[in-house]
């Protein structure tokens, strides 16, 4: 910040609409908004779907334009949204990555309110009503007041309706007649507003998105060059999101209606008691089992234990405020639940219960984290709860979660039983934990980190490993892994999401985007940390300027998951001055076999078999290959997690239906192998995946009980034959003497341990990589990098996720 601190300056970025918002402005001291703001540069343009490909480039532009290089700049705004969520997510995701490059607060606006100072700027005062795009026939309507100060907000709080309902509730108003509209909602709907008579006063439409300058005075409206540089940790700014994804939507008006897995219909309670904790939304029936556990959990305690039937009415359609139920359970058995109740961006914790027996495994705390999770995506941005002021164990629960006390309420729980009132704010503190698979956000930290402090003998021996970090987040992992010259991995961690889809029996796109946004700051934050230690470092994290470069996965992957993981990458590189590098997942999958063989040299045969793809390729060197053949319908991984889907065993399939064929006779039922000729290398896994529902259909009619660990291993061996059959052939076409494998499947003890016994005996050398390399994780992505660092393989700041992209 220049001389000071009186003037700070800002970069403001916004990419919610069709509107590519990008201005570098000053903040100094003044007393109104207009007075604080001082417009230096601005590349504000319409775009329409390619803002990932142009805002890094639009922001060097603006900086070129006004002489300024990103390093003086002190401090990046962002807008929220609501808006197009691919857009939004572009937006936060690259100005996350700005700012923890350049380690400078990230502070987040209200694309409305955005809008609002845009038409503020242009002269505009009255009332004034900004119709955003929602999409799919909708409108995030929000109105204003503009004085002589700027707009003020006659709402509480972003909602999307449907563009009629925001019409006839406008019309309705009493300055319905002087009310003046904008908002990028008007291109698609500006016909329906018309017919009400309310687009007469319709703003000029240039005017309709917001602009970089408008981003800058909304945010300096209540604040100053002081609170732009206080705080401003990028791991808490999240999207404004107005509605859940459709998939929970959907699930919430099942809720009270739908049957809870368990025991009698799965009949998995032996085979993988212990081992199956899951978490899900709470339904009727486990209203009976939540209530047990209530009195069992708070015996003797102050607090009266719910009954079914308040539980009940929780879950009913009738609840004034929105609620989020969570329990979890181990097959079934309902061993913990907690529950919260949304009022004024607060969700009030109405209940935390865990069975006394999985006490200490973190259960309440992820029970909590969803709990949270789902308030925040209704719109809270506090938590608050009651405890009984002599229950340590609870408070300290609650106190690393982040709450602290608020105040006491005397005798809440019966005479001489004072209740302690605690808050917090969301989301909670929720430490990184690669070993478990829970929701996390980063702990609060001051921000900006304080640069380390390092010998100068430390700082030759960074340089001379030239770490580099790769970030992969093409599915439901968000993973970042930090790799050194020679191959040595220095940082491996992995967030997985896992829970957050187990519930819908497989990834939900929408979940996974808005997922890798909360977490991606605080997984690159746990990987410079875990770095730093590998190099036995007492100064603190590894710095983004003491990386080497920065890879990250462009595709092949969900659209709106890989653009999280590249929008992040390129703010970060470019924040650093690093380059960045762009890696294809499927040669991750290849390249993890590097991780236990580093010597594995082309030609050989690749398998690759994961949940999206399943191909096996002459790999004629590194970087030539030539895909022998793929599967015409389902990937192996996939035919996994339906048959697992099928049986009501959960969510992913691969390693539940492999613990179960451990005590398996593979041999027990015959089923189909497909495409079983010579010289044809293609696959094909839907036929299979019918033989063993109609077994499973016919089984059931019979009266015959399912013998699982059987089922698993017919059906494994029905898989893995056509894999051996068809790598057998290739090796013996092509002549190549290497053979290797990767992708989840990869992880399956009984097809690694197939391939070894029986091609090591035909004179192949077979390499797997490391079980838990097999799986998405960035380990493989930070190999690939690496490899292309080496050969000084860079990618421009225009690219672009690449779902499609192919061996
Ligand atoms: O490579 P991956 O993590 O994601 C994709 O790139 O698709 O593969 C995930 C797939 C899932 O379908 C999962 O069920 C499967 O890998 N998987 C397994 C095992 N572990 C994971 N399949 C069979 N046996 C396993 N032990
Ligand atoms: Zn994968």
């Amino acid at each position: 910040m220049n001389n000071g601190d009186s003037r700070a300056l800002v970069v403001a970025i916004d990419t919610s609409t069709d509107m590519l918002a990008c201005a570098l402005a000053r903040l100094a001291g003044g007393d109104a908004a207009r007075g604080r703001v001082e417009l230096l540069a601005a590349g504000d343009h319409m775009c329409r779907r390619h803002a990932n490909e142009e805002l890094v480039n639009t922001l060097d532009g603006v900086l070129a334009q006004a002489g300024v290089s990103m390093d003086e700049v002190d401090a990046v705004l962002v807008g929220r949204g609501p808006g197009s969520f691919t857009g939004v997510r572009i937006g936060i995701s690259t100005a996350k990555g700005l700012a923890r490059g350049a380690n400078i607060p990230l502070h987040g606006v209200s694309t409305l309110d955005a809008t609002a100072w845009t038409a503020w700027d242009a002269g505009v005062r009255g009332k004034l009503g900004v119709a955003a795009d929602a999409m799919r026939g909708e409108v995030y309507p929000a109105l204003y007041e503009l004085d002589e100060q700027g707009p003020h907000r006659l709402f509480e709080r972003e909602r999307v309706v449907k563009a009629a309902v925001a019409v006839a509730e406008w019309a309705e108003l009493s300055y319905a007649g002087e009310l003046q509209l904008t908002g990028d909602g008007l291109v698609r709907y500006g016909k329906q507003f018309d017919e009400a008579g309310l687009m007469a006063r319709a703003l000029d439409r240039e005017l309709w998105w917001p602009s970089g300058e408008g981003l800058a005075l909304a945010y300096a409206q209540d604040h100053d060059v002081a609170t732009v540089m206080a705080g401003g940790d990028p791991a808490l700014v999240l999207p404004i999101y107005t509605r859940l994804s459709d998939a929970e939507e959907n699930e919430r008006k099942r809720l009270g209606l739908a049957e809870s897995a368990h025991v009698d219909t799965t009949g998995v309670a032996d085979e993988l008691a212990g081992r199956h904790l899951q978490l899900r939304p709470m339904g009727a029936a486990d209203a009976e089992a939540a209530s047990a556990l209530e009195q069992a959990c708070f015996e003797g305690t102050g607090h009266e234990p719910w009954t079914p039937s308040m539980f009940l009415d929780e879950l009913g359609e009738s609840v004034a405020a929105p609620r989020s139920w969570w329990i979890a359970h181990d097959d079934g058995k309902l061993i913990g639940i907690a529950g919260g109740m949304v009022i004024d961006k607060d969700v009030q914790i109405l209940d935390v219960a865990v069975d006394g027996t999985y006490r200490r495994r973190g259960i309440a705390r992820k029970l909590l984290a969803h709990v949270s999770y789902d308030a925040q995506m209704l719109g809270c941005e506090t938590a608050s709860l009651e405890v009984e002021a002599d229950n340590a164990a609870a408070i300290a629960l609650y106190e690393a979660l982040g709450f602290t006390a608020a105040g006491t309420r005397r005798g809440y729980y019966g005479a001489g039983r004072d209740a302690l009132v605690m808050t917090a704010e969301l989301p909670l503190v929720l430490p990184v934990d690669a070993a478990s698979p829970e929701p996390t956000a980063a702990a609060l930290r001051a921000w900006p980190l304080a640069e380390p402090a390092r010998t100068d003998a430390e700082r030759a021996e960074i340089e001379r490993r030239q770490p580099v970090l790769a970030i992969e987040s093409s599915c439901d992992e968000t993973a970042v892994a930090i790799i050194d010259a020679e191959g040595n991995l220095l940082a491996n961690q992995v967030s997985t999401q896992i829970d957050f889809h187990a519930r819908f029996g497989g990834v939900v796109p929408e979940i996974a985007s808005r997922k890798h946004v909360e977490v991606i700051v605080g997984v690159v934050d746990a990987a410079l940390e875990e770095a730093a230690a590998s190099f036995g470092l007492e100064t603190g994290a590894l710095a983004p300027r003491e990386l080497a470069a920065v890879g990250v996965t462009q595709g092949p992957g969900l659209v709106g998951a890989l653009v999280v993981g590249v929008a992040f990458a390129k703010g970060f590189a470019y924040a650093a001055q690093r380059p960045l590098i762009c890696v294809n997942h499927l040669e991750g999958h290849l390249y993890a076999n590097l991780l236990t063989t580093p010597d594995l040299k082309p030609p050989f045969i690749f398998t690759l078999v994961s949940g999206g793809h399943t191909m096996l390729v002459h790999v004629r060197a590194w970087g030539d290959y030539e895909v022998l053949g793929e599967t015409l319908d389902d990937a192996v991984g996939e035919a996994f997690d339906k048959v697992a889907k099928a049986l009501g065993l959960g969510y992913p399939g691969g390693p539940i239906i492999s613990r179960l064929a451990e005590t398996g006779n593979p041999h027990a039922i015959e089923f189909p192998r497909a495409l079983n000729r010579k010289g044809d290398y293609r696959f094909s896994l839907s036929g299979l995946k019918t033989a063993v529902m109609l077994y499973i259909e016919q089984e059931e009619k019979a009266g015959r009980p399912l013998h699982l660990p059987d089922l698993a291993a017919s059906f494994e061996a029905a898989v893995f034959d056509v894999q051996y059959k068809k790598a057998k052939n290739a090796l013996r076409q092509t002549g190549a003497k290497e053979y290797c494998i990767g992708g989840g499947v990869a992880a399956n003890p009984h097809l690694r341990e197939m391939m070894i016994r029986k091609l090591t005996r035909q004179g192949i050398r077979v390499t797997v990589p490391p079980q838990n390399a097999c799986t998405d994780n960035a380990a493989m992505i930070a190999v690939v990098a690496r490899e292309k660092f080496q050969r000084g393989e860079f990618s421009d700041f225009s690219i672009d996720a690449d779902p499609n992209m192919t061996l």
